[in-house]
């Protein structure tokens, strides 16, 4: 299955891409968690990325398309993948065509996960996460089973730097000038479905695994 999950930040892709992941033993990329990994080994490009994910902007795109393709060519992603994040311009829709031309494949379907800006703001202000396996928490609606200590490795949890409410509003308005049309650009060339975020997280994820057509409870992932 290969597929792309769409959404303004704090939608909760990051948090149904994990499970889709597991549920379907695919990998999940997200160009968030790859640049916050360059960033926290200062890498060249991660310093390139830290300026301008620092001012809730997007990474330009001659940055972020080559990490992409170098990503989807990997010998793990030939079976499958969940791609959260990206593309997040037409520019990188149109390139990701090309990526997937080029291997011979095609998207199965996108998955547009919606949600007020409103409710947004709540959802990152409280979120926090994982700095040594990436996974996420929201303090009251999802908090980690010890006060700021991740359930899976025991890292100290942290709060990402552009979780501020400013950087928060900027990313909100940069989603709805140049990432929302990218569904139109989607329109008629793939199948999109489109989900509404439930205030419980389990609720999201039936829908989405409704539209896969997979019995998520019988996976036990959750
Ligand atoms: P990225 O990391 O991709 O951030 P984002 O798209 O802004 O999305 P988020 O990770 O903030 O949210 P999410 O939708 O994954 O929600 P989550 O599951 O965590 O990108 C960061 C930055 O990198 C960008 O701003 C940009 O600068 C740069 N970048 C990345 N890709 C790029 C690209 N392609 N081109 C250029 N630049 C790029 O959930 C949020 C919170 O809500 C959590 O606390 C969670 O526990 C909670 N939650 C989730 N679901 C629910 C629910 N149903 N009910 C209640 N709480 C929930």
């Amino acid at each position: 299955m290969r597929l792309i999950l769409l959404g303004a930040p704090g939608v909760g892709k990051g948090t149904q891409a994990t499970l889709i992941s597991k549920a379907l033993s695919i990998p999940h990329v997200s160009t968030g968690d790859m640049f916050r990994y360059h960033i926290s080994n200062n890498t060249d490009l991660g310093m390139k990325a830290k300026q301008y994910i620092e001012k809730g902007m997007l990474v330009p795109d001659e940055i972020t398309v080559g990490m992409v393709a170098d990503r989807l060519k990997q010998e793990d992603c030939q079976n499958g993948f969940v791609l959260d994040g990206f593309p997040r311009t037409i520019q990188q829709a149109i390139f990701l065509d090309k990526i997937l031309k080029d291997l011979n494949i095609q998207l199965d379907m996108v998955i547009n996960i919606t949600l007020d800006d409103r409710n947004i703001i709540s959802r990152l202000s409280g979120r926090r996460i994982c700095p040594r396996c990436n996974a996420v928490y929201h303090i009251e609606d999802k908090p980690p089973k010890n006060d700021g200590v991740c359930d899976n490795c025991n890292a100290k949890l942290i709060q990402r730097e552009d979780d501020k409410e400013e950087t928060i509003i900027r990313r909100l308005q940069v989603y709805h000038s140049q990432s929302e049309p990218i569904l139109e650009y989607y329109k008629n060339k793939v199948k999109i479905v489109n989900i509404e975020s439930h205030k419980l997280i389990e609720v999201t994820t039936k829908r989405v695994f409704d539209a896969l057509g997979v019995d998520y409870k019988m996976l036990n992932i959750c």
